[in-house]
């Protein structure tokens, strides 16, 4: 076992902090991977702040952190997809069972003996699991993704949850040329989300309550904007969409979007908000209408998302700060003030 700085929050309304954790030495699968960058997804905020306290309660001291980018600095001896020097990503898992049928359909991340990248029980360790704030992390091989080499990794850290949880629900629902797509909420998910879909070559429609964000949706890549507390602009595009995938953190009103679907439209939800939202039953049943959500994606499709963004040169749009800013950070995620997500260097925790 080795010591690594990290940060680390003390309980729901501390604010985050420098600390040391440890890590296992590496097994003979595991790789050991020096962190450069990692993204701060809301669901760090979520869990930091136990937000989600009725389904997945916060275990204290919690260190986030699951969109991570970094260089391998050692590999066990039966370790074949990496070497030392190679570019990774870590995302939202780092082990599931490997054999149940959901871990088969390469569905890891509905494994019912998964174990997510902070905040559950560490296996190897006991305690929990110990996400991405700090200055190195030990996975097993399997969770360990090819970072193309042409990718920004400051950039590319954020593809490791927003940039899958987005691209896996856009592949699933069949979202391309000749479709119409919504996204709504520009934030770390939806700004990705906006990416995909044009890549994928479908009329991509922004949703945003900030006016200010209506440039830069149409710079990433959206070919409409439309301000959702703008009744009259919702109102043109009434049973018109193939597909809405909606990211929003915040309670909302999702029936203003299910009437935008057209016959057999979907909207997938992908924000993950604390408190329930009320679906109308004639918005669904009209016109035969559907409502799901969807988790990260699998480990297969993470890597396929990553080659693809390597293909097409696609990363997020970030804001790198120093660890050090990573309360201020928090406070401008709550108020959608991030142009499009806070990538923080991990150099930064060398002067702690
Ligand atoms: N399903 C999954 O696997 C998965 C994975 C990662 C994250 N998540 C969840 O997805 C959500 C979004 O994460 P994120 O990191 O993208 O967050 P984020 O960067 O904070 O973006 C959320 C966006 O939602 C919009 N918004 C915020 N408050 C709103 C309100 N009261 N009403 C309407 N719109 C509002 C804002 O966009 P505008 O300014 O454009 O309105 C904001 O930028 C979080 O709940 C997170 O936990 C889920
Ligand atoms: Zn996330
Ligand atoms: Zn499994």
């Amino acid at each position: 076992m080795y010591n690594v700085k990290a940060y680390s929050a003390a309980s729901a309304t501390s604010r985050l902090a420098s600390t040391k954790i440890v890590r296992r030495d590496p097994t003979e699968t595991d790789v050991q991977i020096e962190i450069l960058f990692c993204g701060i997804c809301h669901s760090d905020l979520h869990q930091v702040r136990n937000q989600w306290s009725d389904f997945m309660p916060t275990v204290y001291p919690c260190v986030p952190g699951h969109e991570i980018v970094g260089r391998v600095i050692k590999t066990g001896s039966a370790v074949s997809k990496f070497k030392t020097g190679d570019l990774v990503g870590v995302g939202c898992l780092v082990d599931s069972d490997g054999d149940c049928p959901a871990c088969k359909a390469g569905l890891e991340q509905f494994c019912p003996n998964l174990t997510p990248t902070y905040n559950l029980p560490d296996k190897h360790l006991g305690g929990v699991t110990y996400g991405g704030y700090s200055e190195s992390i030990v996975v097993e091989q399997r969770f360990v993704l090819h970072v193309p080499a042409n990718l920004n990794p400051a950039g590319a850290a954020p593809l490791l949850c927003a940039g899958i949880t987005t691209y896996s629900p856009l592949r699933h629902w069949g979202v391309a040329k000749g479709k119409k797509a919504g996204v709504v909420g520009l934030g770390g998910l939806g700004h990705m989300g906006v990416k995909f879909a044009h890549a994928l070559g479908a009329h991509t429609v922004v949703f945003t309550t900030s006016p200010s964000k209506k440039e830069d949706a149409l710079r990433l890549g959206a070919d409409e904007v439309v301000l959702s507390r703008d009744a009259n602009e919702m109102q043109k595009h009434v049973g018109s969409f193939d597909f809405i995938l909606d990211a929003v953190a915040a309670e909302h009103d999702i029936n203003a979007y299910i009437n935008l679907l057209g016959i057999d439209g979907n909207i997938t939800l992908v924000g993950a908000p604390d408190k329930p939202l009320g679906v109308s039953a004639f918005g669904l049943i009209m016109r035969r209408r559907s409502f799901s959500g969807s988790c990260i994606g699998g480990i297969a499709e993470t890597q396929e998302m990553l080659n693809f963004c390597g293909e097409h040169n696609i990363t997020a749009d970030v804001e790198v700060i120093p660890i050090q800013k990573i309360n201020e950070a928090y406070e401008r995620m709550v108020k959608s003030d991030v142009k499009y997500r806070f990538s923080i260097d991990m150099a930064s925790l060398k002067s702690e």
